[in-house]
């Protein structure tokens, strides 16, 4: 029986070696073609953090260090930490109470507002913003505030919440407050009756983000455009879209100013989203990585919309599946290779930032930080696509990205991406996903050849590889990225499990081979081991004169790079002025410098790790 078994496995294993030796062919340009993306922010793979949820990740009176050091290994990637939007429903709860001492929000007994649930019955104290302060140092927060609150006292209420947010935080750097979250769908939740549309909407947010200034920002000097308008969030086709809100003059200048209130478009997406979208989701369904960029395809028309302005876009909420994820579906490895080609097509889509929605009980959340469902804190699959994401463009401040899904007819129709990375518009990185589903059980997966064409100048040149990866699509655990496991610690410190070595040579046409097993993605690094890479910090300190195309004042480029590099702004509040949108270059320049002076004056080439 046994070798009986033995041998047909043995014949299974030549039969699929030999049918599926299947390749495909790709040209990774030596520089940046037309097409390739502006530079990408090093906050750019960002999370947004339920407002109620938040003690559940940051702790209580004890800090919860699982989310501490997940988050500090991504800093030590790029250098600077994620976008955090602290963001969603329950920020149209939220009430201020000075005297509300406990590390939780409370129910309000006194509420009075409208709604399903009511605009105030969540109050918030001091220890909020305690608990908020624990992001990493420098971490650019958008900071979201309750719009759905009507009663008399709406502008007290809005500018004691703002105050109380540029006070107290002094740890984080509030780059930005979004009033108002996804209200499109204010009519269903009960927070507004009759004619509500995208104009009324416009009236209230200027009516609110104006005092705001008048109040909050301006006796701080900070610039009048510092708010995000939520453009619409689950349907488009409503009077929400960018466009309208353009129409409806949503980014007239403060009174008193020549600037706009805008900083930033703000929209929220999820690729599923239960009790909306109309089928039954499978992850086989969700790796089909096609299937991404046909939902995606209303999104990119916002993004469209907003590059007619001279505003930048954010998806500051996306999630594959909402509200709180699926089990067996978002908590798989298979969701961590969506999760990465996500944020590299939407890197190439030059937005700033993806914001990945956390709740304490979701199972698309990255971690689980708190004990839920019976099951201790632990990290998902999910989180290495964040890693891996943040090692490849690394603390450059000078990561391009061109590429996406590969048209490939056949069997592996939509589950092959290949996505050219480049550090000072040189070729750095290549990375190759094959998301083709192979499940753990599955003994002898296939694997598709990346037939790599370089430059001539780069034959006979040594490359390292990285893999992401697991045994299989359905595996919730043991997931790798570069041989680390954020896992095997137990508190989410990085342990390299693998230390073995990938490299290969370029042969002397040019080529290169790379056998990708199926349900898996290889970087293919050039200048060393992903992380390791030297690279030249003085570009990343003064992109004026190295990048002065990205940087133009008034052009979009400026605006996107002047947004990151705000993000990456952890000095006080004297250099957080965006108030003149024309002077992006003083601004990049200065606060690139200010953060990544102290890290990179000792040598003008630094290793990262
Ligand atoms: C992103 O910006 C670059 C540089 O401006 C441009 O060449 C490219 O076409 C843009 N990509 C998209 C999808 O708009
Ligand atoms: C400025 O004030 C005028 C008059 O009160 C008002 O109509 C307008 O909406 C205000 N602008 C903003 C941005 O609030
Ligand atoms: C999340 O996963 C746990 C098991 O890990 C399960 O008990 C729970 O029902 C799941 N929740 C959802 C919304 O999928
Ligand atoms: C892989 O496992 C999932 C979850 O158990 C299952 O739904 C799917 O059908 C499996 N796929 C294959 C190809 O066996
Ligand atoms: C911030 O901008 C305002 C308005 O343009 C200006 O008056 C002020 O001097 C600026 N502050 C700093 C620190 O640059």
């Amino acid at each position: 029986m046994a070798s009986a078994s033995a041998c047909l496995s043995l014949l299974a294993l030549s039969l699929s070696t030999a049918a599926l030796a299947q390749s495909v062919q790709h040209t990774a340009a030596a520089q940046p073609a037309q097409g390739v993306s502006r530079i990408i922010s090093p906050s750019f793979a960002g999370l947004g953090i339920e407002p109620s949820n938040l003690f559940s990740f940051t702790g209580g009176e004890q800090e919860n260090e699982l989310t501490k050091n997940l988050l500090q290994n991504l800093v030590d990637y790029t250098g600077v930490p994620p976008h955090i939007r602290m963001g969603g429903n329950t920020q149209d709860y939220f009430k201020w109470d000075e005297n509300m001492d406990q590390w939780t929000w409370i129910n309000n007994p006194d509420a009075v507002g409208q709604g399903a649930f009511p605009t105030d019955h969540m109050l918030i104290g001091p220890r909020y913003f305690e608990a908020l302060d624990r992001f990493p140092e420098g971490t650019p927060i958008t900071f979201g505030l309750n719009l759905a609150y009507t009663e008399d006292d709406y502008i007290d209420q809005i500018v004691t919440m703002a105050n109380q947010a540029l006070d107290r935080l002094q740890n984080v750097n509030v780059v930005s407050f979004e009033i108002g979250n996804e209200p499109d769908l204010y009519l269903e939740n009960g927070f507004r009756t009759g004619s509500w549309g995208g104009q009324v909407y416009t009236q209230e947010w200027l009516d609110r983000a104006q005092a705001v200034y008048d109040q909050v920002l301006k006796p701080r000097q900070i610039g009048a455009n510092f708010f995000e308008p939520a453009a619409t969030a689950s349907t488009i086709g409503t009077s929400f879209e960018i466009d309208n809100l353009v129409t409806f003059e949503i980014d007239k200048n403060a009174n008193g100013t020549d600037t706009s209130l805008v900083a930033q478009w703000n929209q929220h997406d999820y690729y599923y989203y239960i009790g909306v979208s109309t089928y039954a989701l499978t992850v086989d369904h969700f790796m089909d990585l096609s299937t991404t960029n046909n939902q995606f395809l209303a999104w990119e028309q916002q993004i469209q919309q907003s590059e007619e302005t001279p505003f930048a876009y954010a998806l500051r909420e996306m999630g594959i599946v909402g509200p709180i994820g699926l089990v067996d579906i978002t908590d798989v490895f298979g969701a961590a290779l969506w999760n990465l080609n996500f944020f590299l097509y939407t890197a190439t889509l030059n937005i700033t930032m993806v914001g990945m929605h956390m709740t304490d009980n979701s199972n698309a959340s990255a971690w689980q930080p708190i004990r839920v469902y019976d099951e201790d804190p632990h990290v998902r699959p999910n989180y290495y696509s964040f890693a891996a994401f943040d090692q490849i463009i690394g603390p450059t401040c000078q990561a391009r990205v061109g590429g996406g899904v590969l048209d490939q007819p056949g069997d592996y129709q939509g589950y092959l991406a290949v996505y050219d990375v480049y550090q000072n518009d040189q070729l750095a990185s290549v990375v190759l996903i094959n998301s083709k589903p192979a499940n753990v059980s599955e003994a002898n997966k296939a694997s598709m050849v990346f037939d790599l064409t370089f430059d001539s100048s780069l034959s006979g040149e040594e490359v390292h590889l990285a893999l992401l990866t697991n045994d299989g699509a359905d595996a919730k655990s043991g997931t790798t990225w570069n041989g680390i496991s954020y896992e095997d610690n137990g508190d989410g410190t990085p342990k390299t499990v693998d230390d073995t070595e990938h490299t290969m040579k370029i042969g002397s046409d040019g080529t290169l081979s790379v056998d990708v097993r199926d349900t898996q993605a290889i970087v293919v690094n050039f200048g060393g081991a992903v992380g390791k890479r030297a690279y030249n910090a003085e570009a990343c300190n003064d992109l004026s004169t190295s990048r002065p195309e990205a940087l133009s004042p008034g052009t979009k480029t400026g605006q996107g790079a002047a947004a990151s590099a705000s993000e990456s702004n952890s000095a006080s509040s004297n250099t957080r002025n965006n108030s003149a949108k024309d002077n992006g270059v003083m601004r990049v320049s200065t606060m690139i410098v200010a953060t990544f002076a102290s890290a990179f004056l000792s040598g003008f080439f630094v290793l990262f790790a």
